[in-house]
């Protein structure tokens, strides 16, 4: 089978292609073909060594991917052949809080997606909903499952209140159409203008160019009352911003705390003096976290926003695309 693998110490030339024997499932284990795996900023981050988690040497990439079951292991009592499943980003993390012996994520610490066929433990798999096609269900592992938990973790905004979401990337997409299931409005914030008519056409009530409009928090917070939850995924480039257009009492959920640049955030402390609006801060999420999303997403018939498809034999230069900012959605590696 082929199969990717990170190896040597960063930069695109870390990702190999190998071809290997296909793998047969130990008793607790499942083989699932994969058809299709998503891209998400961690793995640009891990493949340039700059991931706070370190790798495993040797690794197979991604934490995103969609396939069918084609063995399982005696033991195994979840699943069958057959089966549509995608993978847990925190594989170990089934349900409560996190600590420090659940952090093995995969495409990390343990194999990933970009391969043929991945051997999963059958505890770090969930079935995938009927209604979506390989590469709409290879998205949802970590931006949709960070945006679900977002927007319904914590404070779940209630119908009519204001959501704010940053960009047009994965995490900011999901965060729009989960804010919309829920009866909220919502004011999308784009650096590109010309991506306003498919931030309003997926829902957005309200779009801010932050070409045309660099501090926008002032009018954002004037035309919706104040925002109720904003997903912040822009870091120092939005934070102030953010806070500024946060009502009273808001709720900042802090993705990111730093730029692909190296930048961090500061504290705007004279903004925040004014302010009593909760920051709060999450990791992705547990599998109870991702049956609970999928439950709402087949619910919802909810379709995923795909913005480019790149053959597995591309994987390269789907990495570099992703890596230049310019996307409408999840970008995708079709399966081998
Ligand atoms: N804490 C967690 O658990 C967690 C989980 C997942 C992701 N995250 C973080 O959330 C953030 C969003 O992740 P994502 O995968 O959805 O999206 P992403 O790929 O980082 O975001 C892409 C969007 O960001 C905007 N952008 C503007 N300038 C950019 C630039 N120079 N490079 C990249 N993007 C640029 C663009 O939107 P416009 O063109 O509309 O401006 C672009 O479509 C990332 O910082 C990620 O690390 C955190």
């Amino acid at each position: 089978m082929q199969t990717y693998r990170l190896e040597g110490s960063g930069g695109a030339e870390c990702l190999v292609m190998r071809d290997e024997a296909q793998p047969k499932p130990k008793p607790h284990e499942i083989v699932v073909r994969i058809r299709a795996t998503s891209l998400n900023r961690r793995d640009t981050m891990i493949l340039n060594g700059t991931y706070p988690l370190p790798p495993r040497q040797g690794v197979v990439p991604l934490s995103d991917g969609a396939g069918e079951i084609v063995a399982i292991g005696d033991a195994v009592t979840r699943f069958a052949v057959g089966d549509r499943v995608t993978g847990s980003y925190f594989a170990r993390w089934i349900d409560g809080r996190i600590n420090a012996g659940l952090i093995d994520q995969l495409g990390c610490t343990l194999d990933g997606m970009l391969t043929e066929y991945a051997v999963l433990d059958e505890q770090w798999a969930v079935r995938l909903p009927d209604h979506l096609d390989w590469q709409e269900a290879a998205t949802l592992t970590c931006a949709g499952l960070t945006a679900w938990n977002a927007v319904t973790g914590a404070r779940i905004p209630t119908p009519g209140q204001w959501v704010l979401v940053i960009g047009s990337g994965g995490v900011a997409l999901f965060a729009l159409q989960f804010a919309k299931l829920l009866g909220c409005r919502v004011v999308a914030v784009t650096s590109r203008g010309e991506k306003a008519d498919r931030l309003r056409a997926l829902g957005a009530d309200l779009v801010i160019s932050t070409s045309d409009m660099p501090q926008w928090g002032a009018t954002v917070r004037d035309q919706t009352g104040g925002i109720d939850l904003v997903v912040e995924t822009g870091g120092p480039a939005t934070f102030a911003q953010s806070l500024i257009s946060s009502t009273l009492y808001g709720h900042i959920v802090l993705l990111t705390l730093q730029d692909a640049k190296g930048g961090s955030i500061q504290m705007p402390t004279a903004l925040y003096q004014r302010s009593l609006a909760t920051i709060s801060r999450l990791f992705v999420g547990s599998r109870t976290n991702l049956e609970a999303m999928l439950r709402a997403i087949s619910q919802h018939r909810l379709r995923p926003v795909i913005d480019k498809v790149f053959a597995f034999t591309e994987a390269s230069d789907a990495y570099h695309y992703f890596q230049q900012g310019d996307v409408f959605g999840k970008v995708i590696v079709d399966g081998a």
